[in-house]
């Protein structure tokens, strides 16, 4: 059966196994050791596991300026998002293009080498204005960039470890593995559905709705960083198994994890988003209301907007998009404003900030708002938090 072709038509793989490894662990040794934080390793293996499909390793110069100025690599691939390997300058003052380095994490492990191609220095502001449309030090995502040094290392990488989840453990498949889980089930069409939060009635509604027209639902939480007063992915992993228990066709979805770092560039976020669940083999992704956004900025639909003004045929994947969903008190069910006529005065909507105060509180959103299951399993996570 023919599936859809990942980003530039290969999956990459740059896993090193046996000997090939064991002589790279060895030569990693001598090689001058780039400390790289958990963000970082999580790219690193997604770009080693073929997830970031075209990329081999983290972006090169002219990679860099034309994804941050054009959306597009070098060579005129669609790519959103700079994944880049920002270095310390005592660090960068060893190292030399055209040798390799050694990846080393916070926790003293080798993930990996690079091939030293680049070594450049960016204006962080021009970055952050392109890819996140501002450089408000608020913005969580600009923030984290504006913190990592400015000189960036680029150059094919290969994977010598690999991060080692503490949870959840049976929910991490590569690209490869789903590809092969996709085709065994049959799913021709399989829409992925990109979620940093617990899945509540709106997600729901809006992945069901495209259940009606493709094959299957790629559940695929993104569990990597995220920002502090988001639900724990422990918790939010409990509560989606508690919902798809209860009411989700087990033959028609998939559970597995996206163990990336959130950006919370909205627009630029959604391409990646969707470029990369299309290496996951997913044909169809799904964009709701503010996409990977965060506080006032970006629009409702800017992240739709974008991604409709990129030619079909570039993108490779189908978006489905949906508006802003509630339910409606007098409809009686979820609707959005192109199937409910009634006033807004209908549509239960409950703020973020209010839900989270709830749930502090150990009150139960209203059913139409959360499923009880999930309710039950966000209301016991946040008591579990510590206190402080
Ligand atoms: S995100 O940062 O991962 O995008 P979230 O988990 O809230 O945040 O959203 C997951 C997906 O559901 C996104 O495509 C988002 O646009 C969509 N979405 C979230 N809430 C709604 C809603 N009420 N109506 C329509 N789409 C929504």
């Amino acid at each position: 059966m023919s599936q859809i072709l990942p980003h530039g038509g290969v999956l990459v793989n740059r896993i090193a196994e046996g000997a090939e490894r064991e002589s790279l662990l060895q030569e990693a040794k001598s090689l001058t050791p780039i400390t790289i934080n958990t963000w970082t390793i999580s790219d690193l293996d997604l770009i080693g596991v073929g997830a970031f499909s075209p990329l081999t390793g983290f972006l090169n110069e002219e990679d860099y300026k034309s994804v941050v100025h054009h959306t597009r690599l070098a060579n005129g691939l669609v790519w959103s998002i700079p994944i880049t390997l920002a270095v310390q300058e005592e660090t960068v003052s060893k190292l030399k293009v055209g040798e390799r380095a050694a990846l080393i994490g916070e926790d003293g492990v080798t993930y990996g080498v690079i091939n030293v191609e680049s070594i450049y220095s960016v204006d962080q502001k021009v970055e952050a204005v392109n890819v996140f449309k501002t450089d408000d030090l608020a913005h969580p995502g600009v923030q984290k960039l504006l913190e990592r040094p400015s000189t960036y290392v680029g150059g094919s990488i290969t994977v010598l470890n690999r991060p080692q989840p503490e949870k959840f453990q049976e929910f991490y498949f590569d690209p490869a593995e789903t590809r092969r889980i996709f085709a065994e089930k049959g799913w021709k069409t399989v829409v992925g559905f990109q979620t940093r939060n617990p899945v509540h009635r709106a997600h729901e509604y809006i992945q069901k709705t495209a259940m009606e027209i493709v094959d299957a639902l790629f559940l695929n939480p993104l569990v990597g960083e995220t920002k502090s007063d988001d639900v724990p992915a422990n918790v939010r992993m409990k509560s989606y198994l508690a919902l798809l228990e209860n009411y989700y066709p087990a033959d028609r979805v998939f559970l597995g994890v996206f163990p990336a770092a959130m950006r919370y560039a909205g627009p630029r976020e959604a391409i990646f988003h969707a470029l990369v669940r299309k290496n996951y083999g997913c044909t169809h992704f799904i964009v709701g209301r503010d996409h990977a956004g965060v506080g006032d900025y970006y629009g409702t639909y800017e992240a739709q907007e974008l991604l409709k003004s990129i030619p079909a045929e570039d993108l490779g994947i189908t978006p489905l998009y949906f508006e802003h969903s509630f339910y409606c008190t007098t409809c009686g069910n979820m609707a959005t404003t192109k199937t409910c006529p009634h006033d807004k005065s209908a549509h239960l909507t409950l703020s973020g900030t209010k839900v989270r105060g709830m749930l502090r509180d150990g009150i139960c959103p209203p059913p139409e708002f959360s499923r009880p299951e999930v309710a039950k399993i966000l209301i016991e996570g946040m008591t579990e938090q510590p206190v402080g």
